[in-house]
């Protein structure tokens, strides 16, 4: 049986990730930060739910050893989003750091305290965004989610180039817009929808695809 983590599954596109993939026969380690959301109402037998922050590294090591085995599949979900700030004078420079903290540094220090439980073949999603696009920067809004997802992105693409010797491979994704919390009552897209998309694209991952960033519904983005 494949096991997966998946960090921020408490709602949203984490918690359809999870009862999406537990369909397909994963035994899975859902983690949340702190109300355990629609987890609580999922019962499974293949299911285990863990309380980690994904700053608190004593928290990701406690996960880490409580995993028997391989983690063939790391879905690196949680993120927030910043107030959309329209101008930079509005811009928050704490609540700037948080996000960065949260979208940028958090996926790679889960990444690092996880690497041990994986080897060939694993698959690492990083949650990107369309908004970590530099050349689709259309607007000035939310610069500190968009640069946070930028920063994850080459993240990602440096962390790739390492990896691919240990035949792991890394897919930056786009989720979609997704109504979700943060994607609002507006978003065109479903959250099964979206997820149905996600593990398409990570059932075609090869080594190959290593460092490929795609939306859910496998269109290549420009960087
Ligand atoms: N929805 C969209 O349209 C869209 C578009 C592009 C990219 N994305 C990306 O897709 C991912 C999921 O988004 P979503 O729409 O599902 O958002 P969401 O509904 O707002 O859910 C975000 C999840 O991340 C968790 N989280 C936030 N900070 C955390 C922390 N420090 N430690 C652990 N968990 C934390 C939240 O936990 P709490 O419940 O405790 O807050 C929640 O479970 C994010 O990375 C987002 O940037 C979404």
């Amino acid at each position: 049986m494949k096991s997966v983590v998946v960090t921020g599954a408490n709602r949203g596109i984490g918690l359809e990730l999870v009862k999406q993939l537990l369909d397909s026969g994963f035994r899975v380690y859902a983690t949340h930060r702190s109300e355990m959301g629609g987890l609580a109402n999922l019962n499974n037998q293949n299911l285990s739910i863990h309380q980690m922050d994904v700053r608190d590294q004593k928290a990701i090591d406690e996960l880490s050893n409580s995993i028997d085995g391989k983690i063939d599949l790391l879905i690196n979900n949680a993120g927030v989003a910043d107030g959309r700030w329209q101008s930079i004078s509005e811009i928050d420079m704490q609540h700037a750091l948080d996000v960065i903290e949260i979208n940028s540094i958090a996926p790679v220090l889960v990444t690092q305290k996880l690497l041990n439980k994986m080897s060939d073949d694993s698959t690492i999603v990083m949650m990107s965004s369309l908004m970590g696009s530099i050349s689709d920067c259309m607007s000035g809004r939310s610069y500190a989610y968009r640069a946070s997802k930028t920063a994850l992105n080459m993240f990602s693409i440096a962390m790739k180039n390492e990896l691919e010797s240990q035949g792991i491979s890394i897919l930056i994704m786009h989720p979609g817009w997704v109504e979700t919390d943060m994607g609002g009552p507006h978003a065109p897209l479903s959250v099964e929808e979206s997820v149905q998309g996600i593990i398409q694209r990570i059932e075609e991952q090869t080594l190959e695809m290593t460092g490929r960033y795609v939306q859910f519904d496998g269109t290549p983005i420009e960087w």
